[in-house]
């Protein structure tokens, strides 16, 4: 059973990147810690990160082929904006879980918004590493 975990738009700038909302981990440093969490699972894991909404997209509609189980995103910006990332989700037929290293619910009135949420099982925002690695365990327990 293969996880895909997806990255938007910024995310490669972790550990660089507004450090009191994000912390210090590096985008290979949450990667690696999927990677290890996936290994105690007993999953595959696929990562992907793109700064081209259309490439996220495209991503996704491949999802349909490769034998992705569930889904992992966290869309950054987009999930306050992207109705194209949501219509492709909503293409496939595994459980998509959203997620959010800050508490977006305690920021910014834009970011209390997901367009995303509604094709997605549920969301975690807040946890910083930990939301990907709860979110990890969530897209497995719904696709099992
Ligand atoms: C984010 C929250 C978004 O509002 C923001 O645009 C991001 C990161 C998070 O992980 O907390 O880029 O998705």
């Amino acid at each position: 059973m293969t996880v895909l975990v997806l990255h938007g738009v910024n995310l490669n700038m972790f550990g660089r990147r507004d450090p009191a909302q994000y912390g210090t981990a590096t985008l290979d440093g949450i990667n690696a810690a999927l990677a290890a969490l996936a290994g105690e699972l007993g999953v595959e894991l696929a990562t992907f990160q793109t700064n081209h909404e259309g490439a996220m997209v495209e991503r996704i509609h491949a999802a349909l082929d490769d034998g992705t189980a569930a889904v992992v995103i966290n869309a950054g910006a987009w999930t306050h904006t992207s109705h194209a990332i949501a219509d492709a989700l909503d293409i496939l037929p595994v459980p998509v879980v959203e997620v959010h290293m800050s508490n977006v619910h305690a920021r910014e009135p834009f970011r209390h918004e997901s367009v995303l949420a509604r094709v997605c099982a549920g969301s975690i925002a807040g946890f910083g590493v930990q939301s990907y690695l709860l979110g990890l365990r969530a897209a497995c327990a719904l696709a099992r």
